[in-house]
């Protein structure tokens, strides 16, 4: 798997800030929107989202989950912020973090979400495990990714590869990187245009 390094994502990410959401808000929003339904349809009175950037999918969160969103970057944060001053939600409190290293205590949240951050972290088997660790067991764990396509789509993705550092993110994901024993994979399905990000949800059961 090809690696981005952290500084790279900052940088990459604070250019992004100000075009995001013209670049990915509309094209990706239908997978955010199904990803806040299966929150929805949880147990969720604390949810965590990973790699929450300017906040496209806090206003589809439920009113009464008390939803903490970080980040690694200020610049995408701040969008963020404005977007809560603009929809007053007083539910949602933003935090500068690596999610690499959760600043929070073991089982600190009923649901994790988790959408277009995988292929983006550096370390993405890293982030897993601390998602596992602030995750109460039997809570949900809600992936949104685009992951490593078959055929041609194959080919494209290995070229694309090495441009990781530049572009923000790996063309390339492997759905196996999912796999671990302290969790089970309840259900994957295909989202956004012709199917290209899947939605995955997982049950913890990390003790
Ligand atoms: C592709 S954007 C997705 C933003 C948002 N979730 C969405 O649906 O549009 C990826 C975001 O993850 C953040 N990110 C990447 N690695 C991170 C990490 N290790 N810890 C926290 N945030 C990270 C980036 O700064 C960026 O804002």
């Amino acid at each position: 798997m090809k690696s981005i390094n952290r500084a790279a994502i900052v940088k990459v990410y604070s250019w992004y800030a100000p075009i995001y959401n013209l670049l990915f808000g509309r094209v990706l929003q239908s997978g955010r929107v199904e990803l806040a339904k299966l929150v929805t349809g949880n147990f969720a009175p604390r949810l965590l989202e990973v790699g929450v950037g300017t906040g496209l999918a806090l206003p589809h969160y439920p009113g009464a989950s008390q939803t903490c969103g970080i980040d690694i970057s200020l610049d995408m944060l701040q969008r963020a912020r404005n977007l809560l001053n603009r929809r007053n939600l007083n539910n949602v409190n933003l935090v500068c973090a690596d999610a690499e290293q959760l600043p929070f205590p073991d089982a600190s949240f009923d649901c994790v979400a988790l959408p277009y951050v995988l292929s983006v972290t550096p370390d993405p088997k890293r982030l897993l495990a601390e998602v596992r660790r602030v995750c109460v067991p039997k809570g949900r764990v809600l992936v949104l990714n685009h992951f490593e396509g078959a055929g041609v789509w194959k080919a494209a993705e290995r070229l694309t590869a090495p441009l990781a550092d530049w572009v923000g993110f790996r063309s390339t994901m492997p759905m196996d990187i999912l796999q671990s024993p302290q969790w089970q994979i309840v259900d994957v399905r295909s989202v956004n245009l012709f199917g290209l990000s899947k939605l995955v949800e997982i049950r913890n059961s990390h003790e």
